[in-house]
């Protein structure tokens, strides 16, 4: 027998071994209804950010098929213009999902048996965890958190490695600590191990952190869209290089629903996607894409290095940053709280007062930090207006 069931609002509860009857062990939340009626707040979360008025509007528009002229003509240009945008020669796939879909995919579409990951933080232990449950041999090169992963400690685990690797895989801006990885110069020494992939999470930073997606060996670069591309959540974009396409045909294991030959081949046929996808949101994305291309690539990585070095700086001045020196993220700065505010009160009350909404630490560290999103739409004097307030109610 099953030692769970589900209860009547799909959450888990386990049987006791004893008396075989259920004990709750989880909140069972009631409903609190949704009203409508909530102030809107500046986010400067790690994602969801601020998006456009206008594309927010977008999505606003009569329904039509996803099998219709005007749904081709909406996902090849949201395509192309990615492609564009990526300064790519690779395919993209938009899926409607999150991120978190790419990291199944991924897998499942490139790994056999065994992967590598580099795991400093929440969300690269959370990736390497992913391949496990996938039934993956995952070897983990572990670092304590806030420090950035070592090429050198990458190739010292490839070398020894007996059987080698299927698939390297690695968060490019791991979230939790504000860490930018150094993804490029693992890419480039991937370079000497063809047999093994290079899978690259960018979730929290492509769009705001350039980089040369064609030359470093990368397989597979995937974000969310609620990130640095500033739209809605719902959307979940991916590079894949002719190397992974094809390896993927190799296996019958790999994902169906982000399976890279199953996307992109009806891509190639059809202009469209393999099932019905989030119409509205590809709607604000086209609008969307158009303002990244205008801004280019450049300027916006130019853009959130600013935003960047000017909340280190203040955070310097007034805290003290969480990550180590050199390799602090140009899209979140995880600040350690060296005053020891209370980060939580400070939270809520420039969410009640100023209407702007930033992030305590991950975790364990919820207190121990706090962190400012600096992405997308937002810009130094946005930022500023965050770092004000947090001044005025700390009392700094
Ligand atoms: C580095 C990283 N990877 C993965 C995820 C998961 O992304 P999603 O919630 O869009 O699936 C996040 C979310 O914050 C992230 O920051």
């Amino acid at each position: 027998m099953s030692q769970t069931e589900r209860s009547p609002v799909g959450i888990k509860t386990p049987k006791s071994p004893a008396t075989g009857v259920s004990v709750s062990v989880v909140h069972v939340p009631k409903k609190s209804e949704y009203t409508d009626d909530y102030t809107n707040k500046t986010l400067y979360l790690p994602g969801p950010t601020e998006v456009r008025e206008e594309v927010t509007e977008a999505m606003a528009q009569p329904m039509f098929g996803h099998r219709m002229d005007r749904m081709t003509d909406l996902y090849t240009t949201i395509v192309e213009d990615t492609k564009e945008f990526l300064d790519t020669e690779q395919e993209v796939i938009i899926l409607t999902a999150s991120g978190t879909e790419f990291w199944e995919a991924t897998t499942l579409n490139l790994v056999d048996e065994r992967m590598l990951v580099p795991t400093s933080g929440a969300f690269s232990e959370r990736q390497a965890n992913v391949a496990e449950r996938l039934g993956k041999t995952v070897d983990r090169v572990e670092y304590e958190w806030g420090r950035a992963v070592r090429p050198d400690d990458i190739r010292a685990a490839l070398e020894s490695s007996d059987e080698g690797y299927d698939a390297v895989g690695m968060v490019m801006n791991e979230t939790s600590t504000g860490v930018r990885n150094p993804v490029e110069a693992v890419g480039d020494l991937l370079g000497e191990y063809p047999d093994t992939y290079f899978i690259v999470d960018a979730i929290s930073c492509l769009g705001g952190d350039y980089i040369d997606i064609d030359a470093h060996n990368v397989d597979a670069i995937f974000t969310s869209t609620q990130k640095a591309f500033a739209m809605p959540p719902g959307l979940a974009v991916c590079t894949v290089s002719d190397a992974a396409y094809e390896r993927e045909l190799e296996k019958e294991s790999a994902s169906w629903y982000g399976g890279f030959q199953r996307c992109l081949d009806y891509y190639d046929r059809k202009g469209q996607t393999h099932s019905t996808p989030a119409i509205p949101l590809m709607l604000a994305y086209r609008v969307q894409m158009k303002h990244m291309l205008a801004e280019g690539h450049q300027q916006r990585d130019r853009r959130h290095r600013e935003m960047a070095e000017y909340t280190r700086e203040w955070a310097r001045e007034q805290f003290g940053l969480f990550p180590e020196a050199g390799y602090e993220s140009q899209s979140v700065t995880c600040v350690e709280n060296t005053r020891g505010i209370d980060v939580a009160e400070t939270i809520e009350t420039i969410s009640a007062e100023y209407d702007m909404v930033f992030s305590s630490g991950y975790g364990s560290l919820s207190e121990e930090s706090f962190r400012i999103g600096h992405m997308g739409e937002h810009t130094v004097d946005s930022v500023r207006a965050l770092t004000d307030a947090i001044e005025d109610v700390a009392g700094l």
